[in-house]
């Protein structure tokens, strides 16, 4: 098991690309809280699928987005697993799709103040834990998106949002790495959740066309370059955004 006994927080763990990271997290040995916002039977099923496994996990309802929110999640999960965490995932993300004349102060609040500020707060308390214990190496890991870079109309605001993340991962990164902390970020392409499902129903049998690889992601594409960079392995990597998306961001063939 590459996690033994590491502790893990993992934001947006109950469905999706987070929910598959905490299944992988778990089955590599390390103790998994989540943080979920509302979608309690998700977030209880998860934790009892896990338990039945012999998986030490806890859910944790907080929004992100809410600046008290982190304080209380590490408290929470210092009396389930004692103090301090090795991993950091900041996944959960939203998304508020609209043409940017259109566009609400509160969809791009909505949108900055979860997939950004969220993830700034979680990590500045996160990364103080892990500068107080030394003696293990900390992993700090964020979902950004290929749409970062490859951009999308009608996401100004959540490729914004992604785009910060990445300069914020390799700003960070350079800052920590004489702490023993990675900073790395992982960009996924169209993953086959119930945030991607309505582009998937527009784009529909097209997909094979968009993505060389000929299928829509899964968590576990992502979830298995999740365990990679919280593991030994990858201690040498830092600041870097890794692509995962079968090929999508390659673009249109030249002839
Ligand atoms: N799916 C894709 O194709 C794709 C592609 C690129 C990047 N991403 C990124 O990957 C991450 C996960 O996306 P996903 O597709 O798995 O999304 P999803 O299926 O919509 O799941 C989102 C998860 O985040 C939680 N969440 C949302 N807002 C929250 C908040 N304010 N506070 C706490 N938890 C919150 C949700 O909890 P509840 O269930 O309680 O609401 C849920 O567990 C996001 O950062 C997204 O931007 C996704």
């Amino acid at each position: 098991m590459q996690l033994q006994d590491q502790v893990a927080l993992v934001t947006g763990g109950s469905r999706g690309i987070g929910r598959g990271i905490v299944q992988a997290y778990c089955r590599e040995g390390a103790k998994v809280a989540f943080v979920y916002r509302s979608d309690q039977a998700a977030a209880d099923a998860l934790v009892t699928e896990l338990q039945e496994r012999g998986g030490q996990v806890k859910a944790i309802r907080a929004d992100v987005a809410d600046p008290l929110a982190p304080a209380r999640v590490f408290e929470e999960m210092k009396s389930a697993f004692g103090e301090g965490i090795d991993i950091l995932v900041n996944n959960a993300g939203v998304i508020r799709d609209g043409l940017f004349v259109r566009m609400s102060e509160e969809d791009w609040t909505t949108v900055i103040d979860t997939n950004l500020n969220g993830l700034f707060r979680f990590t500045r308390l996160a990364a103080e834990m892990m500068f107080r214990n030394r003696k293990r190496p900390g992993k700090i890991i964020s979902i950004s998106s290929v749409a970062a870079d490859h951009v999308n109309v009608g996401q100004v605001n959540y490729a914004a949002s992604k785009g910060a993340v990445n300069a914020f991962t390799r700003a960070l990164a350079r800052e920590l790495a004489g702490r023993g902390i990675t900073v790395n970020a992982i960009a996924p392409g169209f993953i086959g959740t119930d945030m991607s499902q309505a582009v998937l129903n527009l784009v529909g049998d097209k997909i094979d066309k968009l993505i060389p690889a000929k299928r829509v992601g899964t968590p576990e594409d992502i979830a298995a370059v999740a365990v990679f960079l919280a593991s030994p392995a990858a201690s040498y990597i830092t600041g870097q955004v890794i692509t995962v998306d079968g090929g999508l961001s390659l673009g249109v063939p030249s002839m």
